[in-house]
Formats: C-alpha cells, structure tokens, sequence
C-alpha cells in the first residue's frame, strides 16, 4: 500500500496568511499541518508516501520534510504547475503508486484516530477480488462544506460537492482508499463546472458501481483548509503529540 498526501492548490481561503507560504506549513497544534496526514499514514504502516505540492513552495516543503527519515517515512515529491483539482494531483502519482492499492489523504485533514483499522478493512475488501475503493465519514453540524454521502441501508449511492441540501449529516473526510484502477478512473473524467478534476467524480464512479466500502470516525476531525477550520483544528489538536517525534527532543 502506497500513500499520497495532496499539498498543492492555492490556500486562498487562508490569505494572507498564506502569501508567502504553503498552507500545509501553517502549525496546526504543535506541529506543521503536513505533519498530520503524515504520521496517521505511517501509524498505519504506509511509509512510501509521494508529497504532491504547487511549484511556489515546493522548496519550502522539502526544507521541512526532508527525505522524511525525521518522520520515519520515504518520501517522493511530485509538482502540480497549476491547481487543476485533486483528482488531477493524483494522477500525477501514478508512476509512484505502481500497480499498488492508495491511500490519498488531503494535506489539511487532521483527525484524533489511528487509521489502521480502515486500512485493514481496504485490505480485506481487495483481497475479495474485483475494484475497490473506501471512504471515511464523519458526523458533522456543517455538511454543507464538504462532499456529502447520500447513504441507503449500508451502502453509499452518492456523493454530492457541497450540497445546499446536504442529503446526510457526514462529510466525505479527505482520506480515500482506492485501487491501482483509479488512475484509469482519472483519465476519463471531465472537468467540473469549477474547472477543476474532483476527487468526488472519482469516488462517484466506484458508489455507482457498488464498488465502495466505508468507515465512520470516532474521534474528532478536522479540515483546516479556512480560517475557521484552522482555528478549530488548532484547539482540536492542542494536545495532540506523536510520541514518535518525541522521543528525539
Ligand atoms: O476535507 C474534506 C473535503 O475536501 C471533502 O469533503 C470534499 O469532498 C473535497 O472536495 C475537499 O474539499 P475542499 O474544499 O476542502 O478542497 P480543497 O480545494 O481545500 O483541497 C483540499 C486539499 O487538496 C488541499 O489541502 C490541497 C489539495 N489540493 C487541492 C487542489 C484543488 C491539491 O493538491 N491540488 C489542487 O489542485
């Protein structure tokens, strides 16, 4: 299992907070935002992981990361010259990932729990053959900021982009499993109405072909991609420390 965390786009909700800078190099707690996609992937055993980030700041985010050895990861880095969506910055992984089952996880998602247990659950879903894709839920009092699941009985239909009549009270979080088929998914999508390649289109082909597991998170989560999601993944992650960084200081 490879992983991908998602660096790129303009952090125009965060300006000008982000006029010099990378959105994922704010702090979030005690550590820079990308830290956070970063640990809850390797917590779950997935340490070859691509950064994907735009050309302004990929110097920067390499003088942070490194090769990732600090953080007990391998890291690839990847340019996205212009910030076509998310589905068009991973497919700019496609070389890396190889063949391999992925999971993409969005650069300012920052979340209480250890996602291994819904690796695992990917895992067994793939090893029962065919297509495969899995996405994590969460309950929350604004669905209308996310993509949004219409669930019935146990399955997902669809996901809807920022629905002004939110069909459920869940976000799409941005940590999505997929299988090495995604990549021909990507190539055969259109760009939306925004211009942008969406990560929703993506998993809406896999809901529509009965194709998609999901999970809902326990513990708190956060995306800090606008102001007030950061000022609220900041208190959120107050006390959040990842013993593993510790340990060294
Ligand atoms: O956080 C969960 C939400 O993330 C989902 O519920 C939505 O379905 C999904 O579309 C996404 O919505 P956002 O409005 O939060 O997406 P945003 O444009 O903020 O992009 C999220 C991350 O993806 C961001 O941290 C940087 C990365 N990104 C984004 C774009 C548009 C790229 O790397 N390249 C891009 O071109």
């Amino acid at each position: 299992m490879k992983g991908v965390v998602l660096a790129g786009g303009t952090g125009s909700r965060l300006f000008p907070l982000t006029k010099v800078t990378n959105k994922h190099l704010l702090p979030v707690g005690r550590y820079p935002m990308i830290y956070h996609p970063l640990m809850r992937l390797r917590r779950a055993g997935i340490t070859q992981i691509a950064v994907v980030t735009s050309p302004e700041h990929m110097g920067d985010v390499v003088n942070l990361l490194g090769s990732g050895r600090d953080l007990g990861v391998d890291l690839t880095f990847r340019v996205q010259d212009e910030p076509g969506g998310i589905a068009q910055a991973m497919a700019l992984c496609e070389n890396f990932v190889g063949g391999d089952p992925v999971v993409v996880f969005l650069g300012d998602n920052v979340l209480e729990e250890d996602i291994s247990r819904d690796v695992r659950a990917f895992e067994e879903q793939l090893s029962r053959g065919g297509s495969a894709a899995r996405v994590l839920l969460k309950e929350v009092h604004d669905p209308e900021r996310y993509g949004v699941p219409r669930i019935e009985g146990d399955r997902i239909a669809e996901v809807i982009e920022k629905p002004t009549n939110p069909p459920s009270n869940y976000s799409v979080t941005g940590i999505y499993m997929y299988d090495a088929a995604v990549f021909d998914v990507v190539r055969g999508l259109h760009p939306s109405r925004r211009g942008e390649y969406e990560v929703t289109d993506v998993t809406n082909w896999y809901a529509s072909r009965d194709l998609l597991s999901f999970g809902v998170l326990e513990g708190w989560w956060g995306d800090a991609g606008t102001l007030e999601g950061w000022h609220e993944a900041n208190t959120l992650a107050e006390h959040l420390a990842y013993d593993e960084l510790e340990s060294g200081a």
